[in-house]
């Protein structure tokens, strides 16, 4: 399969990505307090092998040999997230100046490796002592947010141009609060819809705090979308595919717009949005670019007696599959961009983060072969390309992930790097995958140069 490496722009953003409570370990070092993350995963039974990331990749004391292999490489760009209980340990109040330091000198390290940083503000790592005053169903928890991301834009807005206010806001909202499988772990429909009303004000209240304190910064969301398809041609499976569709990615995607949150949707929470005036205004604040997230695609049937939005997957037969038991079918990423395009005039966009899992393992020679993986990176990205070619204005791909780390409740066993990380010695090896990667980065440059 060929990459039309052509439709992507000379400038583009070949990246990789990563979140801070999955790679930096770390926890209780240099005045980080715990996050949820820390509560949720020492909870037993939360998740797998009752995993956690104390340790992680221990990126908080390697970043110089994680930066090199982002060298080795070749990439321009790295997304990273930036941890708020390390910035400001009680969520609020002072500002811990080791941690922010930690951030500062990283910043520093990649600009000299002639690596972009784009950084997000929350992937989901909330201070727990926001938490035990009531985390994101509270107003405050917002109001904070940007409080935290001032702090750090005024640190690092001199050096950093990208900015992700949320990672993933819906995981944050539903998978956090209504399906209880992520951090805070709660089952309650009104405090999930409080939650996912507070994420989108406190990106819109980040976003202006932001540009406050990085005049220059381009700012944007990052949610993590899906194309959806009913399960057959019954009406109710038609229905349920467009509630599904309004719960992953127009009730996230509309309000920032500008067009409110969807009425359809309101109707099926049944819930009373805690809105105020001039809320609508903030959480519509303008943005430089979009974020995507694509992993798979969703095929669902009507569940009338299930939680909310009453829709459940139906597993497709037949079809390929990661280690995740997700579908593989790069059509979806191409289909989204274009939407978010047509559909949302987006002006830029990054696909801040696409790759898949799959049960690698270190061969005897000490290589780690991942074809499958490999495969679905080719695939993917030649879905972007042809995207950008019909008009999607794609700016940026970042892998995810660039080291394999800690995948939330799945713990260490799913393993979604372009490198491989043996977790007891720390030993970092390049996958096929990323050897691939370098040459796509590779070869695409090498075009821009020719034809310059
Ligand atoms: O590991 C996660 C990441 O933190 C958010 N997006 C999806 C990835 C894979 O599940």
């Amino acid at each position: 399969m060929t990459i039309d490496l052509a439709a992507l722009p000379h400038d583009f953003l070949w990246g990789t990505a990563t979140s801070a409570y999955q790679i930096e370990g770390a926890v209780a070092e240099d005045g980080r307090s715990p996050s949820i993350w820390d509560t949720f995963s020492h909870t037993p039974g939360k998740i797998d092998n009752d995993d956690h990331g104390d340790t992680a990749c221990d990126h908080y004391h390697r970043w110089p040999e994680d930066i090199e292999l982002m060298r080795r490489l070749g990439v321009n760009a790295y997304r990273m997230s930036v941890a708020w209980p390390r910035v400001k340990p009680g969520g609020d109040g002072p500002v811990n100046a080791k941690g922010l330091a930690f951030y500062d000198e990283l910043v520093d390290r990649l600009l000299e490796a002639g690596i972009t940083p784009s950084v997000t503000l929350y992937h989901w790592d909330l201070p727990q002592a926001l938490q035990d005053r009531g985390g994101w169903p509270e107003r405050d928890t917002a109001e904070l947010l940007a409080d935290y991301a001032s702090v750090v834009a005024e640190r690092l807005g001199d050096r950093v141009g990208y900015w992700t206010t949320l990672n993933e806001p819906s995981c944050s909202a539903w998978i956090g609060h209504l399906e209880g499988k992520m951090a805070p772990g709660l089952t309650d429909l009104t405090a999930a819809v409080r939650a996912s009303y507070h994420l989108l004000l406190g990106h819109g209240l980040t976003v202006e705090a932001v540009r406050a304190a990085a005049p220059g910064a381009q700012i944007g969301l990052v949610n993590n979308l899906s194309t959806v398809t009913p399960a057959s041609d019954r009406p109710e499976d038609a229905a349920a595919a467009r509630r599904h569709d309004g719960h992953v990615n127009r009730w996230w995607l509309d309000p920032i717009h500008g067009r409110g949150f969807p009425a359809d949707m309101r109707e099926v929470y049944g819930v009373d949005l805690p809105e105020r005036p001039g809320d609508a205004e903030a959480i519509a604040a303008p943005l430089d670019w979009l974020g995507l997230n694509y992993y798979f695609p969703a095929t669902v049937a009507d569940d009338p007696t299930g939680p909310a939005p009453y829709a459940r997957f139906v597993r497709k037969d037949g079809v390929p599959r990661t280690g995740m038991d997700w579908e593989i079918d790069a059509s979806g990423i191409e289909t989204l961009l274009l939407r978010l395009t047509h559909e949302y005039g987006a002006r830029k966009i990054h696909v801040t983060e696409n790759g898949s899992a799959f049960p690698d393992a270190v061969r005897p020679d000490g290589t780690v072969d991942d074809p499958e993986r490999q495969d679905y990176l080719v695939r993917h990205l030649a879905a972007c390309a042809s995207a950008a070619r019909q008009g999607a204005p794609l700016a940026g791909y970042f892998a995810w992930s660039l080291l394999d780390n800690f995948e939330w409740a799945y713990g260490y066993d799913k393993r979604f790097g372009l490198v491989h990380v043996d977790y007891p010695t720390q030993v970092r090896t390049i996958k096929g995958s990323g050897r691939r990667y370098a040459e796509i980065v590779r070869e695409h440059r090498e075009q821009g140069r020719k034809a310059a």
